[in-house]
């Protein structure tokens, strides 16, 4: 079983999507994911891409898809969204960590992440990203990632 929760928060006043009611006009704000997926993050084997490491780790909760709109940023958002991922992590057995990868150009997730408690463990120059070339073609390309990694204790450091 893989568990998973996403988020999404949104301008105004929330609603529901339903078939009686389609075509509910909404600004989502924000979102983010924590999903547990085989994560290796030892790098003792570092002759291997990352991808070919996850193969062998153990499943772990990684956040992922955190993105603010623009005219939203710098107003608590993505912490309030992190911190949310954490307290879903919490109840999952087994799991006492959280982790995210973040680019090491990517100089405002990294700051957000440390903010939030995350320490950098390693870079990774192996992984991956999907970007769209100039004729909007999706290709792969390696990115340098940073593996950052949350202790979680029983603390009460939630904002909700
Ligand atoms: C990174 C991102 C999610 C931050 O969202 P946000 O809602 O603006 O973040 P918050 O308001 O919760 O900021 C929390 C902290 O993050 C850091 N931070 C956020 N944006 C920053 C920026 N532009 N420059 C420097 N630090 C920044 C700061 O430490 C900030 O605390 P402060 O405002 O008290 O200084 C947002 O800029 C974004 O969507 N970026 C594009 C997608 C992305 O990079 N996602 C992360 C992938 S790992």
């Amino acid at each position: 079983m893989v568990r998973a929760l996403g988020m999404l928060v949104y301008a105004g006043i929330c609603q529901v999507m339903t078939l009686a009611n389609p075509l509910v006009l909404i600004e989502i704000i924000g979102c983010c994911e924590v999903i547990e997926e085989r994560l290796d993050t030892t790098q003792t084997n570092s002759s291997l891409s990352e991808r070919e490491r996850r193969k062998s780790a153990r499943p772990r909760p990684v956040i992922e898809n955190l993105c603010v709109a623009h005219g939203y940023r710098r107003s608590g958002i993505a912490i309030a969204l992190v911190h949310a991922c954490e307290k879903a992590v919490r109840p999952w057995l087994g799991h006492d960590e959280v982790f995210a990868q973040v680019e090491d150009n990517n100089a405002q997730a990294l700051r957000l992440f440390r903010k939030c408690g995350y320490q950098p463990l390693f870079a990774d120059p192996t992984c991956t990203k999907v970007i769209l070339d100039d004729t909007l073609l999706a290709k792969e390309i390696n990115v340098t990632k940073l593996m950052m990694r949350k202790i979680l204790d029983d603390g009460n450091e939630f904002i909700f």
